[in-house]
């Protein structure tokens, strides 16, 4: 229908004759001429009616925000002082001859232009018109170029696209499953998959040797601004290459996607271990844009009168630590006060702080609730281990060790944003030698990555101190978020279950809910990893979008919805008697 898109003209076109399709982005009446700005998928041109075109510009008149029209007029140059330098097509503009609506279109529940505050819940509603806008639209086509690189650069090194089932049994990555109930076995489930992990270690053991897939993933976990119950992985896995090798690849493809798209060079990814990330930054996902660091001051608050400190100084599972913020001195008490509150709901029990006025001026220039409870060696000691300096404020949590990381790490990263102090850089990191376990809040033990990692040590090592191994996975962080994470994999019958059983999986357990797992392990099963990204959360990232939501055409809300078609919904009493389940009544919401 069209002979060019809208964004494409400019003066080249000039005296040409074109035919455009598109949407009315904004209709203006001026005093005998009609402009309307005509939107499509490339841009915006304006096109002018007048009333010479009588028949023409009585269709002008009726159209309204977001008919879709076809305009044939010819290309001109705007008048002198008329163009518009915001707008690639602001030099021209098409003098329209014939106007023909190919739709009306009801009043838009929203503006689409780029400064209309609208509603999430409406947007997602009205998501078609949503994604009209140019800022949504370049978002998705920004989403498919990225996978393409992707794609290409897989394909060029050798990777296979495969497809692994969405209706399958549960893999365990730490979130609830999604259940599809099954008609064909009555009171049985599939589970969609978490990831495709299990199904990308049989592809190695089938001697697939390089697998890749942009695979669609299942979790039904408390929703954050970077997840979705519903996201896609670049899921990859690799036979015969170790952990140095599969890290030196896949960074490539990131730094390539980076060059790509961003024209960014990404440099050289520094290492760093779990045991340092957590030590310095107080996260596994360190925001090395941040200078801000943690610093343990343990040894000197071991002695100290004050007990929040002292008690912790003197517990190995708890630690003291104190954050040094530059200029920090000029925080009122108020912002002080919403800091505490803001600690508070990682359960930091309170926030200590330290304002270095004049640092020449020794005790005198402190100004602190804390530093009567502290001999002066102890505050000169401090002041010299965290180099302070004047115009500093300087924080301190003790408590337990999970506690003061949480707190503190994020108090860290909130002052940086706030107070202007996030460099305007990427700053990606691999970070390396995870412990395989953590303690669950019931004392048990679970896996840090998932129960296929494997162990840096053998399988008597684990099972005497299992606290004390370390993995063999890697994660791949970029400015604070986890942009994908991987591992080498257990690859032996034997090992696979002296994992089980620290996790507390019995055989027969593991037999009823991995056997085809260890089937495939037991049959020739090469030494293999891999690894996955988050492919919403690296577009959100490469575009700057606030939230994951804003990179994915057809995103559920923070409750798990689809505001656009009523997702989940009802079923009928049909379909649940073919699939065996009866409703249990739901308790009245008080
Ligand atoms: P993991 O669970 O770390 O590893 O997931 C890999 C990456 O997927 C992204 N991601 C998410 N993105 C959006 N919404 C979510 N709910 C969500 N959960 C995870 C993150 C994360 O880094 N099978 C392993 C990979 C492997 O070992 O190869 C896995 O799934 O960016
Ligand atoms: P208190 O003696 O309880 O009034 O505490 C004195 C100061 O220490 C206050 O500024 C509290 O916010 C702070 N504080 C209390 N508990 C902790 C904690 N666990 N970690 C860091 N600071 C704390």
């Amino acid at each position: 229908m069209r002979s060019n898109y809208c964004g494409e003209l400019n003066e080249s076109f000039v005296d040409q004759e074109v035919v455009l399709c598109g949407w009315v982005h904004r209709r203006r009446d001026h005093g005998g001429v009609i402009f309307l700005d005509v939107r499509d998928r490339e841009g915006i041109a304006q096109v002018v009616y007048d009333p010479d075109t009588v028949e023409s510009f009585a269709i002008a008149e009726g159209v309204r925000n977001e008919f879709v029209i076809k305009v044939t007029g010819i290309v001109r140059l705007r008048p002198e002082g008329t163009s518009n330098n915001d707008m690639t097509t602001g030099k021209i503009e098409v003098l329209g001859k014939q106007l023909e609506v190919l739709n009306a279109a009801n009043t838009p529940p929203m503006q689409l232009d780029e400064h209309a505050e609208v509603g999430e819940e409406i947007r997602l509603r009205y998501r078609y018109i949503d994604l009209r806008r140019p800022e949504m639209a370049g978002r998705l086509r920004f989403r498919s170029k990225v996978s393409n690189t992707v794609r290409n650069f897989l394909d060029g090194h050798g990777f296979v696209d495969v497809e692994t089932p969405l209706l399958t049994k549960a893999t365990p990555e730490g979130a609830r499953d999604y259940l599809v109930p099954s008609r064909t076995h009555p009171n049985k489930f599939f589970a969609l998959p978490q990831s495709p992990q299990l199904f990308k270690q049989i592809l190695m053991a089938a001697g697939m040797d390089r697998y890749y897939q942009i695979a669609k993933c299942f979790r039904d976990e408390d929703l954050r601004a970077d997840r979705q119950p519903e996201f896609t992985q670049i899921d990859v896995e690799t036979s015969f290459m170790d952990e140095e090798q599969i890290m030196a690849i896949m960074e490539e493809m990131i730094c390539e996607v980076f060059k790509t798209h961003l024209d960014v060079e990404l440099g050289k990814f520094p290492q760093m271990t779990h045991a340092e990330a957590m030590l310095r930054y107080g996260s596994d996902k360190p925001d090395l844009r941040i200078d801000l660091e943690l610093v343990d001051i343990a040894e000197l608050m071991k002695g100290v009168d004050f007990k929040v400190f002292s008690g912790p100084a003197n517990d190995t599972e708890s630690r003291v630590v104190a954050l040094r913020v530059p200029q920090g001195a000029s925080l009122s008490r108020k912002v002080i006060d919403s800091y505490t509150d803001f600690v508070a709901i990682y359960g930091a029990k309170g926030l200590a702080w330290v304002k270095v006025n004049d640092i020449s001026a020794g005790l005198e220039g402190l100004q602190s609730p804390i530093l009567k409870f502290m001999s002066a060696e102890v505050i000169t000691a401090l002041l010299e281990t965290l180099k302070a300096q004047t115009g500093d404020i300087i924080f301190f949590g003790a408590d337990k060790i999970k506690v003061v990381n949480e707190a503190i790490g994020a108090l860290r990263i909130k002052v940086a944003e706030d107070m202007g102090q996030i460099k305007d850089i990427w700053a990606p990191l691999w970070v390396v030698d995870f412990p395989m376990f953590e303690t669950a809040s019931d004392g048990s033990l679970t896996s840090l990555h998932h129960p296929f990692t494997a162990p840096s040590c053998d399988a008597e090592q684990l099972a005497a101190d299992p606290l004390a191994a370390l993995s063999r996975a890697y994660d791949m962080v970029l400015n604070g978020t986890e942009l994908g994470g991987g591992s080498i994999r257990i690859n032996k019958p034997a090992m696979q279950q002296s994992v089980f059983k620290v996790l507390g999986i019995g055989e027969e357990e593991a037999e009823e809910k991995f056997g085809f797992l260890l089937g495939a392990l037991s049959y020739g099963c090469p030494p293999h990893g891999g690894i996955a990204f988050g492919l919403d959360r690296l577009i959100m990232l490469m575009t700057g979008a606030s939230s994951i939501r804003d990179v994915i055409a057809f995103p559920k809300t923070q409750s798990a919805a689809c505001p656009l078609t009523d997702a989940p919904g009802a079923v009928s009493a049909k379909q649940l008697k073919e699939l065996n389940i009866r409703l249990r009544e739901q308790p009245k919401a008080e």
